[in-house]
């Protein structure tokens, strides 16, 4: 049984080794990669746009004991290829199920982070029997209104003919609250790398893909697993109010509020994070 004794909750980037394991998958011609690290409790780490899976390293270094942590590179992302489409979040839900079943796990707890969270919820609809809790933390369930899905296809050009650093530059300021803009340098350095590292078919199609996606609300309240929502209090690009939203709609979710984060707490405020997704562990007993 993991209890709170055991895990280290401080982010200490050399907690260990990173990148250790990492896997490529072929899905037709796409490779993805992923990294496994760990044995006991198997969890999906789905990371955001435009990021990749390194944004879970505070997680997996520090939450090392009784958890095995599947981090994927979703296609167009990190080390993973970034075809010319458009991805989809059940294109990327099914791409999850490819690599749970390269794995060889058969359920796990299914945690996404923003776009990541997009993913999460389509990965609920379409393969629940392979989800045994959700985690679901800065996101939101409703879909993009009509001006936004017109504003990220023309994101999605000027990543094609302008670079990425033109569409993903301005969302820095957005993505990190004030206190971690102003406190913690190598937080901003370290995430402003990773956006900037995505290869513009990747911010494209993916941009495209999030201006699909469906209303998740009408599923929610279908959900049968245990649930924990997260939110960075200061989250300026997927306000609390979303997640108090999900929240309600699915039947025993439990919310946390993670002060002086934005919509990274993770990355942020890792050991507030950290300890409500173990005490969440813990306690559902996944
Ligand atoms: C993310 O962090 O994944 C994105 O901000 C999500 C979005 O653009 O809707």
């Amino acid at each position: 049984m993991l209890t709170l004794a055991h895990l280290d909750l401080r982010y200490k980037p050399a907690c260990r080794a990173y990148h250790a394991n990492m896997a490529i998958i072929n899905i037709g011609s796409t490779r993805l990669s992923y990294d496994d690290q760990g044995t006991g409790t198997p969890i999906l780490w789905i990371h955001g746009y435009p990021l990749n899976r390194t944004m879970w390293s505070p997680q997996i270094a520090c939450l090392s004991v009784g958890m095995r942590h599947v981090s994927p590179d979703l296609r167009g992302f990190g080390q993973s290829d970034a075809p010319d489409e458009v991805y989809t979040m059940d294109r990327y839900a099914d791409d999850l199920v490819a690599v749970l079943d390269d794995a060889g796990i058969d359920r796990a707890i299914i945690a996404g982070l923003s776009m990541g969270g997009y993913v999460a919820m389509a990965f609920a609809r379409k393969h629940a029997r392979r989800m045994s809790a959700l985690i679901l933390a800065d996101t939101r369930a409703t879909p993009d209104t009509p001006e936004a899905a017109k504003g990220r296809q023309q994101s999605a050009q000027k990543a094609l003919t302008e670079g990425v650093a033109a569409v993903v530059e301005p969302m820095l300021t957005k993505l990190l609250c004030a206190t971690t803009q102003r406190e913690k340098p190598e937080v901003v350095s370290r995430v402003k790398a990773m956006m900037l590292g995505t290869r513009p078919a990747g911010v494209a199609g993916a941009l495209q893909g999030m201006a699909q996606r469906p209303d998740s609300r009408p599923g929610l309240p279908d959900s049968r697993v245990p649930t924990l929502v997260l939110v960075g209090e200061e989250d300026a690009i997927t306000p609390p109010a979303e997640s108090e939203e999900i929240t309600r709609l699915i039947s025993g979710a439990r919310l946390e509020r993670i002060p002086d984060a934005g919509h990274m707490p993770n990355i942020e405020q890792p050991a507030s994070f950290n300890a409500a997704v173990a005490t969440f562990v813990q306690g559902h007993g996944a």
